[in-house]
Order: C-alpha cells, then sequence, then structure tokens
C-alpha cells in the first residue's frame, strides 16, 4: 500500500459544466490544486493552475485578455498553454514564467479536467454518458458542491438500501432491500444489478408509466474509479419479459453520479438523469428534474451530516452490516488504484 494519498490523479474529472465558463475565469479547487478555468479566443477551454507565478495572487482574480489571462496584482498575462507571454514595463519576459496547465475537455456537455500527468490524458477514457448529447435522449442535472468527502458520496449511490429511509416518498420501496443483488465484479469496476419481480412500482415509476400496477422493476448499477456511479433504472409491466430484454413495455432512465474532490472533505456533485421516454415533453422534464433535484438533496443532506458527525470525532468504530458489501469492494477497488499510481 502507499503512503495514503486521497486521489486518483490519471484520470478525468467533471471540473465545471460548460454554461458555467462564460466571460469571466472560474477558480476552483480539484484534488487540493487551485485551477482557474476560462475560454479562449476560439471559445477552447483553458485549465491552469490558479497562483500568479509572480507573487501567488490567484489569477482568477485577474481578467481575460486577448485570450490569455492576466493577473489582477500586476498585469503579468497568461496564455492558455500557461506561458507568460507579457509583463507590463519590460519587453523581455523572464525564461521559464509560466504556470502549470491541465488537460481538458469538453464532452457529454460536461468539462472533463486531467489532474495528473499530461502525457497519459487520453480523451478516449473519458465516462461514456453518451445520453446528455443524444437526440433520443432528454437529459438534466447539475453540478453542486457539497461539505463531505467524495467518498461518502459513492458510498451513498452504491447504497440502495437507503432508498425506504431516505427517499420515503419518491424512490422509497421496501422491494429493494428485500431484493438479493446480483454482483459482477471487475478488475476496474463493480456492477450490481437487482430485478425486483412482480412489485409495486415506487412513487415516481408509477408518476411516470402512469399506473398503480405491478411492474417488474431494475436497478443497475456500476462504478468505475474515480468516482462515476452509472445506473440504469426503470420499470416495465409486470410479466412483459424486461428482464430477458425486451423492455418495450417499460420506461428506462439513466443516471450518472459524478464526484471530484475539492479537498480531503469537501467535493464537487455532479448528477444527472436522463429518459427516452416522453423526450418532448416539458412538462414531464420539469416534474421529473424537481423531484430528482429533491432526491439528491436528501443525499447530500444525509452525508453533509454524517461527515460532520465523523469530524466531530476521534477513535470511532464503525459496524458493517450486510448491505455495505458492494460499497467496501467498491472503496477497495479504488484504494487499489490510488495505491498502484503511488508505487508507480
Ligand atoms: S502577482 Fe501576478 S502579476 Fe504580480
Ligand atoms: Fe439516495
Amino acid at each position: 500500500m502507499g503512503t495514503g494519498n486521497l486521489y486518483l490523479r490519471n484520470c478525468w474529472y467533471i471540473a465545471a459544466l460548460p454554461n458555467e465558463i462564460g466571460d469571466e475565469p472560474l477558480g476552483r479547487v480539484y484534488l487540493d490544486d487551485p485551477v482557474v478555468l476560462f475560454r479562449d479566443e476560439n471559445g477552447q477551454i483553458a485549465a491552469l493552475e490558479d497562483r500568479c507565478c509572480h507573487r501567488h495572487l490567484p489569477l482568477s482574480l485577474g481578467k481575460i485578455v486577448d485570450g490569455g489571462i492576466q493577473c489582477g496584482y500586476h498585469g503579468l498575462r497568461f496564455d492558455p498553454t500557461g506561458d507568460c507571454v507579457e509583463v507590463p514595463g519590460q519587453s523581455r519576459v523572464p525564461p521559464g514564467a509560466s504556470v502549470r496547465s491541465y488537460p481538458v475537455a469538453e464532452r457529454h456537455n460536461c468539462i472533463w479536467i486531467w489532474m495528473g500527468d499530461a502525457d497519459l490524458a487520453d480523451t478516449d477514457l473519458i465516462p461514456d454518458i453518451f445520453w446528455r448529447e443524444d437526440p433520443d435522449w432528454v437529459a438534466w442535472g447539475a453540478l453542486w458542491h457539497a461539505k463531505c468527502s467524495y467518498n461518502l458520496l459513492i458510498d451513498i449511490q452504491l447504497d440502495n438500501t437507503h432508498a425506504p429511509y431516505v427517499h420515503p416518498d419518491t424512490l422509497g420501496s421496501g422491494a429493494i432491500v428485500d431484493t438479493p443483488p446480483k454482483v459482477d465484479r471487475r478488475e476496474d469496476g463493480i456492477g450490481v444489478a437487482r430485478w425486483m419481480m412482480d412489485v409495486a412500482p415506487s412513487p415516481t415509476f408509477a408518476r411516470a408509466l402512469g399506473t398503480e400496477e405491478n411492474v417488474d422493476r431494475w436497478l443497475i448499477w456500476d462504478f468505475t474509479p474515480p468516482s462515476l456511479c452509472a445506473f440504469d433504472i426503470g420499470c416495465a409491466y409486470a410479466g412483459t419479459g424486461a428482464e430477458k430484454g425486451d423492455r418495450s413495455q417499460g420506461i428506462t432512465m439513466h443516471t450518472a453520479h459524478f464526484m471530484t474532490p475539492e479537498t480531503k472533505n469537501t467535493c464537487q456533485y455532479f448528477w444527472s438523469v436522463g429518459r427516452n421516454f416522453k423526450i418532448d415533453n416539458d412538462q414531464v422534464t420539469a416534474a421529473m428534474t424537481e423531484e430528482f433535484t429533491k432526491i439528491f438533496s436528501e443525499d447530500v443532506a444525509i452525508v453533509e451530516a454524517q461527515q460532520k458527525s465523523l469530524d466531530a470525532a476521534t477513535g470511532w468504530l464503525q459496524t458493517d452490516v450486510n448491505l455495505d458489501a458492494p460499497i467496501l469492494q467498491a472503496r477497495q477497488i479504488l484504494d487499489r488504484r490510488i495505491a498502484a499510481e503511488e508505487n508507480a
């Protein structure tokens, strides 16, 4: 094992949503590193260390000038690659005057950043949340700041048994707790599938499918490091063959949760939901946006309270129960990757 690095560095993280980056530089913290994001003259995103190499003012307090960023203290200007290209009052830029730049990419209606070795940044490794920009799907979501370790938000996403307690009026249904999961362990991830046959629909699905009749319901999730929790959820009229692959009598939704650590105990929480039914119905989209905003805020309230409680105590012990197994396995996979990166 390594010396306890908290984060995986050689991977893509969601840095921001595209509409967050306008005419002003945006200062953020990822993996304890301050970063400034801005768009150059061609609209391409640049990500630089948010610390001027002169006297260390955060560059995010400066402004965008000629496609670069001008420090708000003495006016040194940096191009999108991080090189200083102008020093007011002198014609020569001191050799080596630069700040670190980070690989960035815009895909699936998200801005991704690579916080590790830039030579390893391969855009093929960006998680495939295609439905965020697929014409057959409608997707919505948000990026929130949460006062908790990113690990706690991963845990709650992978813990399907909290629904009846945390989301009683939406997702909650005892069927989840009573249905044993099928677990698929991979070298670099873990998948869990729960099929709940001939059960009452959850309130959310009853509304979406427009029925109170029994359904076959599925909840399939997949975790891949560093923090992608991707869900395939839905239900179909009972006995119509969804489990065998025919979902024509049902509805499917995808949700993705992706946590970008800011510091040890704070993170950015990105969530998104997509559906491929009634995609042109804005009323359904508005109602579902409201509903899922409520559901995921309920999660955040839990994990932020949990973080406070963890911070307040020392030497605590925790009891593990059966439902924790997939969560502990996901944590092991992430820890293994972090240790491998550290030892490399
Ligand atoms: S601190 Fe940035 S220009 Fe002086
Ligand atoms: Fe939840």
